[in-house]
Parts: C-alpha cells; structure tokens; sequence
C-alpha cells in the first residue's frame, strides 16, 4: 500500500516537472515570436542603419530555422514558416508581419512576472546593481551602425511596447549568438533589470 501511494507520488512529481518543462518551452517559444514581430515592425517602419537591418534579417532567418521544432514541440502546425521564408526572402515584410500576428495570437506571450506596476526601491536597486555589473560594459558604449548593435537598454525599453522589451530580456542576454548564453537570471531578478529601466524620466 505504501509501496503504491509512493509510486503515485513519483508519478505525481514526473508530471509536474514535466508540465512544468512544456510550459517553459512554450514560454520561450511565444517570447521567440513576439520578438521576431517586434524584429519585422522594425524592419518595416525602416528603423536603424543599413548594417543593423542586416543583422536584422539575420537574426529572422536564425530564428525561423528553430521554430518549426519549437512550433511542433507545442503541437502547433509549423507549416507556415515555408511562407514566411519566403516573406523574408522577397523582403515583404508586411506579408510576415501578418502570419507572425497569427502566430502571437495562438502563443501569446504573458509578461505579467517580468512586468511589476509598483516595483520598490530595493528592486530597482537590485536591479541598477546587475546592470552595471554585469551588462553596461556593452550596453553603455554608443552604438554605431552594426550588424549586432548592443543598445542602451533604457532607450530600447522606451521605444517599444513593455512586453516586447520582457519578452527579449526573456530570451537572454545573448551577447551574440556564438556566445549562446542562456539566460542565467530569475523572473525576480529580469523585473529589477526591467524595473530599474524604466525609472521616471529625468532620474536616468
Ligand atoms: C558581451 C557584451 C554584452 C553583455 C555583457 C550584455 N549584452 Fe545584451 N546584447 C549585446 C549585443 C551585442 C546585443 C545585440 C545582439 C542581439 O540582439 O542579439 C545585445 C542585445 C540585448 C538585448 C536585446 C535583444 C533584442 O532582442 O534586441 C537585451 C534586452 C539585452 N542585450 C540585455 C542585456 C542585459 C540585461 C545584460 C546584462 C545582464 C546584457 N544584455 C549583457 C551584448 C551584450
């Protein structure tokens, strides 16, 4: 009997690690997508120099070379990454634009644990304290025209939506992508580095 009610416990933990490891990938997998929208609304708004576009386009191609395992992983039909290559080929970015809307809707990214209406000043500091650590050494050089700029992240934070900017500080601190960090930070710890981005203007 007790034999059984310890295997059941097993089975139990099994499980939840397991839900546990699908709902992390399907994190970063709706994160992968909200970024690669955010990449192509950059695009076509014809944002940044003819380098960094580049990188840009790297950077999509990249992550659509992943995403059709991510895609079936989340038992999601990766079918339509044939088009959007396709998209980034004739560089119709309207026309990826409009499947990776698709795609956000049947994966939407959640920010709600990276994003704090009411940060305290602790989490800020904390959060200033990692930054210029561990990140301004690139982040707060100026940025020329690049293929893989590393922006002032305030700036970045203030340029697109809240839950864009989550969804990249999510997918990590890449460096570039030969480095391919994962990314070492706690959900506490990115929503200090949020928070301590997004201080009120004129006190940064
Ligand atoms: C070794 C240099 C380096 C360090 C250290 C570094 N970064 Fe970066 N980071 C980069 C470069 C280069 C890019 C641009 C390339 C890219 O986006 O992949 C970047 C991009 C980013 C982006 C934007 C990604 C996007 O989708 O546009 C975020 C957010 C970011 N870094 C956050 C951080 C944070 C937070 C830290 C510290 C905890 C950090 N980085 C440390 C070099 C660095």
């Amino acid at each position: 009997m007790r034999y059984r009610s310890l295997l059941a416990g097993l089975a139990a933990a099994c499980c939840c690690v397991a839900a546990q490891a699908a709902g992390e990938h399907e994190r970063r997998l709706a994160a992968e997508i909200a970024v690669m929208a955010g990449d192509t609304r950059r695009l076509m708004a014809g944002e940044g120099g003819p380098l960094e576009r580049e990188g840009l386009v790297k950077r999509l191609n990249g992550a659509l070379s992943s995403l059709p395992l991510s895609l079936r992983r989340a038992k999601s039909d990766p079918s339509s990454v044939v088009a959007m290559r396709a998209s980034i080929k004739r560089r119709d970015w309207r026309a990826l634009a409009a499947v990776l809307a698709t795609l956000k809707r049947r994966h939407p990214f959640d920010p709600r644990l990276l994003l704090v209406a009411a940060p305290t000043a602790e989490m800020r500091a904390l959060g200033a304290s990692i930054h210029t650590t561990t990140c301004a050494g690139c982040h707060d050089a100026a940025s020329g025209d690049s293929l893989l700029p590393a922006k002032n992240l305030s700036a970045q934070l203030a340029s697109m939506p809240r839950e864009e900017f989550a969804a990249r500080l999510l997918l990590g601190v890449r460096g570039d992508r030969t480095t391919g960090l994962r990314n070492p930070f706690s959900d506490f710890e990115l929503a200090a580095l949020i928070a301590s981005y997004s201080r009120p203007s004129g006190t940064r």
